[in-house]
Order: C-alpha cells, then sequence, then structure tokens
C-alpha cells in the first residue's frame, strides 16, 4: 500500500558521493565478497579507454576475472544473455558496471538472471518469475542523468518481440552506488544535455508523480533546484568540476526520488518513440518534457509554483516556461519530425505507452489527448 502517510522505499545499502570516490571501489568489494571476490565487470567503451577508466580498471587488479565493453544503447535481450554467459564461464561473484544507463542496466539484469535458468526474454515477456536473489553490484554512473545506479528496473529492448520495456525487481537496485563525477568530466555537450535532461524530466516527474511521498518530494525537488543551476553551465564548461558535481548530485538524488515514485507521461511516451525512432532516451524525454508540463500544469500548478520559487523564476507557469526555455537555449528539437516521426505511428505508440510511468501522471491521457500530442509533436 503506497499514500502520502504509508510507503516503503528500497535504496542501494551503500551510497558513496564525491569526486575520487571510485578509488573506494575494490575495498567496497572486499567488504562485500571478502578477500575471495571474483568480479565481472560491464564498462562503457568509452569508460574503458579514458584514463580514469583504466585506473580503475588496474585498482581493481586480480579481483577482475572478465569485462564486458559492448552494450548498445537501448539493451537488446541477446547482449545481457551474452554477458550472463561470460559471468558463468568466468564463475564471477559480484558485478562491476561502469558506464551510462544502458551499461548498468544490462550488469543489473545479468547479475540478478545469472541466478536463474531461463533467458532474459523469458523474464521480460513475463513467461518466467524472476529470481529470488542476485550477485552483488557495484555501480558506478559515468553519465549524470539515467539514475539507474539506484533503482530497481532496467530498460530493456526485445527486438523478437518488438517492446522495449522495464524489467523489475528490489533485488536490481545495486548493493553499492559510487556516484563520482570526476567521470563525467568532459563527456561531449550532446551527452551532457541528453543524460542532464532525462534526469531534470525524472526530477520533475517525480514530484508530481502520483506515487510522489514527503520523502520523495524533498529529494525530488533538491534535484530539480540542482539541475536547473548548473545543468546549462555543465553544458557549456564541460571540463569545470563544481558544475559536474551539482549535476551528478542532482542526478544522483533524483535516482533515489523517482525509484520510489515512479514517473509520468514523459517517461511513458518517451520509451516506445525511442524504441520506434531511434532516438536517444534522454534527448526523447526532453523534446517531451515542455509539452507535458503544459499538459501538466492546470493539476500541478501548486507544486510546479513551488519548484519556480526555489528556481526564482516565478509562478507554476513561470516555471514551466522557463523549463522550456532552458530546453531552447540547449537546442533541443520541438518535435520529432525530424527523427521520421509518422501518422501510421501512433497507433503502435498509443498500444505501447500504457506503462507504469503513464499512470503515475497526474492527469489522465486518453488515447485521444495521446494522437493530438503526437500530432503537435509532428508538426
Ligand atoms: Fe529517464
Amino acid at each position: 500500500m503506497k499514500s502520502l502517510d504509508s510507503y516503503s522505499a528500497y535504496f542501494p545499502g551503500c551510497l558513496m558521493f564525491g569526486s575520487g570516490s571510485r578509488k573506494e571501489v575494490p575495498g567496497l568489494f572486499d567488504k562485500l565478497c571478502g578477500r575471495g571476490g571474483r568480479v565481472f565487470g560491464v564498462f562503457s567503451n568509452s569508460v574503458l579507454q579514458s584514463v580514469r577508466g583504466r585506473e580503475l580498471k588496474e585498482l581493481m587488479g586480480g579481483r577482475l576475472v572478465g569485462y564486458y565493453s559492448s552494450v548498445p544503447h537501448d539493451p537488446p535481450v541477446e547482449y545481457v544473455d551474452e554477458i550472463i554467459g561470460r559471468i558463468r564461464k568466468t564463475d564471477a561473484n559480484a558485478v562491476l558496471a561502469v558506464g551510462g544507463g544502458s551499461v548498468m542496466d544490462s550488469a543489473k539484469t545479468a547479475a540478478l538472471l545469472t541466478c536463474g535458468d531461463g533467458c532474459t526474454s523469458d523474464y521480460l515477456m513475463g513467461r518466467l518469475a524472476v529470481p529470488t536473489r542476485s550477485l552483488p553490484v557495484v555501480a558506478l554512473p559515468s553519465t549524470a542523468g539515467t539514475g539507474a545506479e539506484m533503482t530497481k528496473n532496467a530498460v530493456l529492448t526485445d527486438h523478437q518481440n518488438n517492446v522495449k520495456k522495464s524489467l523489475r525487481s528490489p533485488l536490481m537496485i545495486p548493493k553499492a552506488a559510487v556516484v563520482d563525477p570526476e567521470l563525467t568530466l568532459g563527456l561531449p555537450f550532446a551527452v551532457t544535455r541528453d543524460s542532464g535532461l532525462d534526469a531534470l524530466t525524472q526530477a520533475i516527474e517525480s514530484c508530481v508523480s502520483t506515487g510522489a511521498t514527503r520523502l520523495t518530494r524533498a529529494m525530488a525537488r533538491e534535484a530539480v533546484l540542482l539541475l536547473m543551476t548548473y545543468l546549462e553551465k555543465a553544458c557549456r564548461d564541460g571540463d569545470n568540476l563544481e558544475y559536474r558535481e551539482r549535476v551528478a548530485e542532482g542526478s544522483m538524488i533524483c535516482g533515489l526520488a523517482f525509484g520510489q515514485s515512479g514517473l509520468g507521461a514523459v517517461h511513458g511516451l518517451a520509451h516506445p518513440l525511442g524504441h520506434l525512432l531511434g532516438v536517444p532516451h534522454g534527448l526523447a524525454c526532453a523534446i517531451l518534457l515542455p509539452y507535458i508540463l503544459e499538459w501538466n500544469l492546470p493539476v500541478a500548478e501548486d507544486e510546479f509554483a513551488i519548484l519556480g520559487g526555489m528556481c526564482g523564476v516565478g509562478d507554476g507557469a513561470a516555471f514551466v516556461a522557463a523549463v522550456e526555455q532552458l530546453c531552447r537555449r540547449l537546442q533541443v528539437p520541438e518535435g520529432f519530425s525530424g527523427y521520421g516521426l509518422k501518422a501510421d505511428h501512433y497507433d503502435y505508440i498509443i498500444a505501447n505507452c500504457r506503462s507504469g510511468s503513464m499512470k503515475a501522471n497526474p492527469r489522465a491521457m486518453t488515447d485521444d489527448d495521446v494522437r493530438e500530442l503526437l500530432t503537435r509533436l509532428n508538426g
């Protein structure tokens, strides 16, 4: 049961935040697994090629018994199966994930499903119940935005069944989340913008989600303030550690919040749109965000006014306008026509947007409302 006065919350057992915190990771594994830790690494390619990524690999020493670094965006189930096979082959008993949301989601899923008998699609499509135990995961985000280091779900793609959806289990929450903002130094403008606007979307959606509680709102509001204050600065001056720290912190805090509260219509629609058009998740969210804020304003005016006051921009309508202006300044496109959205796609999107996120949106959208929105997004 969940209401404003009665709720439960799931968090990682250990949270480390701060520049240089990656250096604590080998010691964390020793605490989790004892000296016999056999760790399988799932890395993004860019992390493996970076100085800090190579340094982390060296610090892990003999604990690291194998690694995988070919995870694509919106990880297809076959890739997770491949990681599971390698974990078993190396007889690993723990998993290290260093990368963006796709890397962390793949690693979390593989650590759980390694303890079962089926293939990833069996669990994603509900043919099998997820295992009741998981290998421990330590997750280090290398982008600031997805919050996957905090959450109990993973977004996966199953091309055979033509879906992109979440697999969920409280066991998927990493045992430890280590957020080291230095890993985000120097990320390109587009990656910083897309992942940061994903975080901002998640923070705002968490504030007004039907699953929001006082606990999640307190965190999500702080995340909104940090991201509204520092995201544009981090996009424009990507080598500034202070900006990177505040954005990474905002993203981390928002992950703690939305992992409990759920999200809203931006995420409900971003999944089928992103799957269909191949638009990166963060950018799909950023394109949708101003439209959904405007849709939600009549029922979320009080909360948006609180956010507007915190950010120093004015009332609820002024907050919505400030978010839209931020998106325009950061060159977010105003719709999906440039990505090949066609009227033929609407039925697929309508049929596939009814996820938990859509249900948590504070103002319900009928199929006709979604169709009208898609027409505007295609203008
Ligand atoms: Fe997201």
